[in-house]
């Protein structure tokens, strides 16, 4: 069912609470997760992005129980992957001629995938605007490679929310919906993972695109993100945060993952972690067998690796084993 997110703009989306793997095989979750849709309903009707096709049938019956499907004045494809856009084959059959604004790489991923050239595809670039009556309007914002090359975020005049899509998400349920209400250790264990494991190879794109979105000097009131929680509670802290971690973050942590056959590099890793624990007590040391430990936490830990020239130096003798991370 739908949920408020302000004023005349809905929440209408599927929180996955047993999904436990995300990109086939790739992303293990670990407290859920949630597609996010968006429905507003001021002059124009719009909807922003659907959900993942497994999804479909149940999107759409709460979709037509909230509107008219063809009162749809138009549909928002913010990114072309299919855990966005997968009901769109469902509802195309049902309103056909309905325009989907998405950027040109969107068309190519949407037909790619669906193979309907004659879907009535309007594409847009950074500043493009359209009308949604009530003097507001919705302005697209290009978000090349956070994290494909369709991916773009919208902004909604009059109520200032940006649509983010994946940018600023999470892997995470929360049904309240928002940051606020998310319990907050999890809430950015999951906001840094979500980073570390999709977004850290952009991180130089994503970088020049935090200064760009800054430089428009937008009221932001909501980030409504297409995973997991919105930022309402000061939005732009996870602006902020993933402009810090776009660029080589580092905490005073080493992280040693291991692989072993016969126990010997186990104790190799050990011993490693105890020697950096004598040489510089300060740095958390944290070990992990890569056989038996989620990946994808190995890499959000990992992600936290400690400056890279800095040298962890102490009294040691001269033929013990010397740390020093290289750049
Ligand atoms: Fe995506
Ligand atoms: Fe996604």
């Amino acid at each position: 069912m739908k949920k408020l997110i302000k004023n005349n703009v809905y929440w209408l989306g599927k929180i996955d609470w047993e999904l436990d793997k995300f990109h086939g095989d790739d992303y293990i979750i670990q407290h859920g997760s949630s597609q996010n849709s968006y429905l507003i309903k001021e002059e124009k009707t719009v909807l922003i992005d659907t959900v993942w096709r497994p999804h479909s049938t149940e999107f759409l019956d709460n979709l037509e129980s909230e509107i008219d499907l063809k009162d749809i004045d138009f549909i928002i494809a913010n990114h072309g992957e299919v855990d966005h856009s997968g009901a769109l084959p469902q509802l195309m059959e049902k309103i056909p001629n309905t325009p989907i604004y998405c950027t040109e790489f969107g068309v190519k991923s949407l037909v790619g995938q669906y193979h309907h050239p004659e879907w009535n595809f309007r594409v847009v670039k950074t500043g493009d605007s359209v009308d949604i009556g009530n003097g507001k309007k919705l302005i697209f914002i290009e978000m090349k490679m956070m994290h494909w090359p369709d991916s773009m975020a919208t902004y909604m005049t009059g109520d200032n929310i940006l649509f983010s899509n994946d940018a600023f998400g999470q892997h995470f349920a929360v049904e309240e919906l928002f940051n606020d209400k998310a319990d907050q250790c999890l809430l950015w264990n999951e906001a840094m993972k979500y980073y570390a494991n999709i977004l850290n190879p952009f991180s130089p794109l994503i970088k020049k695109k935090i200064e760009e979105i800054r430089s428009l000097n937008l009221p932001i009131d909501i980030i409504a993100t297409s995973h997991g929680a919105s930022w309402r509670d000061n939005p732009m802290q996870i602006v902020d945060k993933y402009y810090e971690w776009s660029q080589n973050y580092q905490e005073d942590q080493i992280t040693i993952a291991y692989d072993t056959m016969w126990d010997g590099t186990k104790h190799l890793a050990h011993r490693i972690a105890q020697e950096v624990a004598k040489i510089s007590p300060t740095t958390k040391v944290k070990v992990f067998n890569i056989s038996v430990t989620d990946k994808t936490e190995v890499m959000t830990e990992v992600f936290k690796r400690t400056p890279h020239k800095r040298k962890l130096q102490g009294n040691r003798p001269r033929n013990q084993m010397q740390l020093e991370p290289k750049s």
